[in-house]
């Protein structure tokens, strides 16, 4: 139950012993006796000398670490500090709103002296809560999020407010675990440094994005910077992307979430009391709190707020091959070539910068890439897809008449501005380049029309959105950046190079809607959105695009690949947190460059890295230019048949990973799947980044080093069929020794699922038409359960328009496996399913029919009780498939 119609009173409990006294010399040392992980650190933006420390009255207490760097602060607030204080407490239309009047002095400069707290029940399980300026307005993300009316009746959350110092505390209705408590440390809104901290009820925390890290995050002292950040990727450093949400596991099983929406630079600290402090450097603070209580439903919660996944196109689920490098048509087309002559399939095919003239967007090399348009329309006819890089910034140093897009984009006033109010110019591939304003609906306009004019000569079928961060090769600008509060603010992140204007354009330059400091981590999304309306406008069907940079939200719009990766084992081990927290983050097409991008791959790192990347939502092998081929046709044998089997298995299992997809754009739903999304109360799983699911019913255990012969894997309890049919392992929530020879990679379906499969092909164009199949994996006691979403694969909102069919496939106890038709289109007309194969089968069939008519050849193995049954039976029908 949420606060009642009377509630401001009752909100005003009070949580806080009274404010401690101050004096001159500090605070009293009462106040000081906070155990070293729950200090807070009182000098976020210095090093304070004890003088410096005590004249903010905080407590000083060297320690034995070091005094900057992971570890207690020597310099922390005492319990009680003043900071600011709640008045006027009043019910509204939604929640609740108080005046914050400001009590102490603040260290950093323009500090907020009243603020305006706004609180919302928005539903039962979501509330948000948001700090303004009460007299000026301030930038806010322009992110369109629910307008919510009236309060949600009851909610799985209680609330108090603590007035002095304020403090909110949000605990959960049931159990009253405290998930969110404010009044830990004070809160600080200056213009230029807002900080709020809160305790964390477990150190099982993941989230905050984008980072190379494992799945959950070390509550040890770490420091999380959020600035986009064209960056190869490395541990503890600030990466391409923004996501401020978060997700804690707590004791019980049960999860919540947390969603900062604020753009600028922040920090996010944890420490192991363990608590969270947020310190961003502008725009507001505006929370919002998932109450799950099961982290599927928190995720879900999240998206509701964000947006859901888009749909990709079917082709976008095959394989991609890409490299820098590829530097003509002929040679372009002798991969191709290549691919089809050593039998792997292909979807689509990709050029890097070699096809561009001089580097420069929408231009072709007319030497090297003559035949360009020829190219692309050869791939069309042979059912496939082609797709090329687009980069930010656009180069601006030819002579005028020369190139389009600057031209137009110059006229049109596109470009961001620099203090003078002239476009400002950096530097990237092509040499000078300005960098288009997509937060101006003009610039969509002018974007649309260069994406149409290109797309009028090289009918390209996607587009690859790279150095979005932005990336810059000279810092801020050519001219440097001006000497300002926004260049260098009091408080800086700890972003990678020491300064915000670092590998990107200066903080201060201008955009449509703000300043670039308050917009820097949108570049990527708003590019993304144009790149979208574009692509859609011009193609008029489903959008593909995959981006570098991102933000909250990204996921509706566009997919993601993880950047400039090594080509060295670690790096393949974190790409199964990157891809499982870009699930969590809404975005789900997501994958690493397979083999690894940077430096030279190995034989067996490339064909484990297949391995795994057969489980990619987005499966691409990209490479740098200069090192060692990598395309599976580049390998012995051997290699190539292991390759070749991955690829096999993938494109097998494509109308599952297509049915997921729709789940998530319909549903919510992630993808690829962390363990405990599915076993929340087995705390074994928490941790689990070694492994991925498919779904709620698909097990993945790669290998992630070199000479293995055996992996081991977590298998929560259950039973859990190895897809080939081959073993059955019965948990009772273990770890599990498998063998690992290099031609395979271990897949289990979970008991109780039903998986559709198709006859792979050499492109989805060919394998769409090609017999499903059925994998029943059932329960002990005989049930399961699946489904497939079929449409044509790559019209718009098919499933808004109820273009699709969808099937529900049911396995019950009295040994049967049926397929209910929930919606039906032509789509599936013409595929035949052609067999259903039934996991854990106890004893052996006499007699089984297929919509009545005996089969005679199905066939049974009492050693692994898999029942196989061979069947010509129309997918676009209803079926009955029983045994006895
Ligand atoms: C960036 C991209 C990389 C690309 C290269 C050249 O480093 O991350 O994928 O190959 O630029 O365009």
């Amino acid at each position: 139950m949420g606060p009642g119609p009377g509630l401001a009173a009752a909100l005003l409990a009070l949580l806080l012993p009274v404010p401690v006294p101050v004096s001159a010399r500090g605070p009293g040392a009462a106040a000081c006796e906070v155990s070293p992980g729950g200090r807070f650190d009182c000098g976020p933006e210095r090093l304070l000398s004890r003088a410096g420390c005590e004249a903010r009255g905080c407590c000083y207490s060297p320690g034995p670490g070091p005094r900057s760097g992971p570890g207690p602060p020597w310099c922390f607030f005492p319990r009680g500090y003043r900071s600011y204080r709640a008045e006027n407490l009043t019910a509204t239309e939604s929640g609740f709103s108080a005046r914050l009047r400001r009590e102490a002095a603040a260290f950093l400069p323009a500090a907020v002296d009243e603020l305006r707290l706004e609180l919302a029940l928005e539903t039962p399980a979501r509330l948000r809560f948001t700090l303004r300026d009460a007299a000026r307005p301030r930038y806010e993300v322009p992110l369109a999020t629910p307008r919510v009316h009236g309060r949600a009746p009851a909610t799985l959350y209680g609330l108090q407010v603590s007035q002095e110092p304020f403090g909110l505390v949000v605990c959960r209705q049931r159990g009253g675990t405290v998930l969110l408590n404010t009044t830990v440390a004070p809160l600080f809104f200056t213009d230029q440094f807002l900080q709020i901290s809160t305790s964390l009820p477990s150190r099982f925390i993941s989230g905050l994005g984008e980072h190379l890290t494992p799945l959950f995050l070390d509550t040890a002292w770490t420091r999380v910077t959020l600035w986009n950040r064209d960056m190869a990727p490395a541990p503890h450093v600030n990466l391409y992307g923004s996501h401020p949400f978060y997700l804690v596991m707590e004791d019980d099983g049960s999860a919540h979430g947390v969603f900062l929406l604020n753009s600028n630079a922040m920090d996010v600290l944890l420490q192991p009391s363990p608590a969270l402090t947020w310190r961003t450097t502008g725009g507001i603070l505006d929370f919002y709190i998932f109450l799950g209580p099961d982290p599927k439903s928190v995720v879900r919660q999240y998206l509701d707020v964000v947006g859901f996944p888009f749909m990709p196109p079917y082709w976008g689920l095959g394989f991609h091959l890409c490299r820098w490098g590829y530097s003509s048509t002929d040679i372009t087309r002798q991969v191709v070539a290549n691919m089809t002559a050593a039998r792997f399939p292909l979807d689509v095919q990709w050029n890097d910068l070699d096809y561009a003239d001089a580097k420069r967007d929408f231009t072709f090399n007319k030497k090297s890439f003559r035949d360009y348009p020829e190219m692309v329309r050869d791939f069309h006819s042979r059912g496939l897809r082609y797709i090329m890089i687009v980069d930010a910034g656009i180069s601006s140093s030819g002579p005028p008449g020369t190139y389009k897009p600057f031209d137009e984009g110059l006229r049109r006033g596109v470009f961001i501005r620099n203090a003078t109010g002239q476009p400002l110019i950096g530097k990237v591939w092509p040499g000078p380049t300005a960098f288009p304003d997509f937060t101006n609906p003009e610039t969509h306009e002018w974007w649309h029309d260069m994406v149409k004019d290109f797309h009028e000569q090289v009918p390209f079928d996607g587009m690859w959105l790279d150095m979005n961060e932005p990336s810059n090769f000279v810092e801020g600008s050519q001219d440097g950046c001006p000497n300002n509060n926004l260049e260098h603010p009091p408080y800086v992140p700890g972003v990678f190079g020491g300064r915000l204007q670092a590998g990107t354009i200066c903080a201060s330059s201008q955009q449509y809607l703000s300043s670039h400091y308050n917009l820097h981590s949108l570049y990527g999304l708003t590019e993304a959105i144009a790149s979208h309306n574009a692509l859609l406008r011009v193609r008029g069907k489903r959008p593909f695009i995959i981006s570098r940079s991102t933000f909250a939200g990204h996921g509706r719009y566009a997919g993601h690949w993880t950047g400039d990766v090594g080509s060295d084992w670690q790096q393949l081990y974190y790409s199964i947190p990157e891809v499982l927290l870009f699930n969590l983050f809404g975005v789900p097409l997501v994958g690493a460059d397979i083999c690894g991008f940077l430096g030279d791959t190995s034989e067996e790192l490339c064909v484990r890295w297949t391995q795994l990347g057969a489980f990619y939502p987005f499966m691409r092998n990209h490479n740098d230019h200069g090192t060692r081929p990598q395309e599976p046709f580049a390998f012995s044998p051997p290699a190539q048949a292991a390759m070749r089997n991955a690829l096999r298995l993938r494109y097998s299992l494509l109308p599952f990973l297509y049915t997921l997809f729709h789940r998530a754009l319909s549903a919510g739903q992630t993808v690829a799947r962390p363990l405990f999304l599915e076993f929340p109360t087995d705390p074994n799983t928490w941790a689990v980044d070694r492994q991925l699911l498919w779904g709620g019913g698909l097990l993945i255990t790669p290998v992630l080093e070199a000479g293995q012969t055996k992996v081991s894997g977590y298998f929560p309890a259950g039973t859990w069929y190895s897809l080939t049919g081959d073993s059955t392992i019965h948990s009772k929530g273990q770890w599990i020794l498998l063998p690992v020879p290099l031609d395979t990679i271990n897949v289990h379906v979970r008991a109780g699922h039903i998986l559709p499969l198709q006859e792979p092909a050499f492109s989805t164009a060919q394998s769409r038409g090609k017999g499903m199949a059925l994998v029943v994996a059932l329960t002990p006691d005989g049930f399961a359960r699946g489904e497939l979403f079929w449409d044509d694969g790559e019209s718009w909102e098919t499933f808004e328009r109820g273009d699709y069919t969808e099937l529900l496939f049911l396995a019950s106890s009295d040994a049967a496996v049926l397929s209910q038709l929930l919606r039906a289109s032509a789509h599936l007309d013409g595929v035949l399913l052609e067999a259903v194969t039934v996991l854990g089968v106890t004893s052996p069939p006499r007699r089984v029919l297929a919509n009545g008519a005996i089969v005679s050849d199905f066939s049974y193995r009492s050693d692994t009780q898999v029942l196989r049954v061979p069947v010509a039976l129309p997918m676009w029908e209803q079926f009955v498939i029983s045994w006895s």
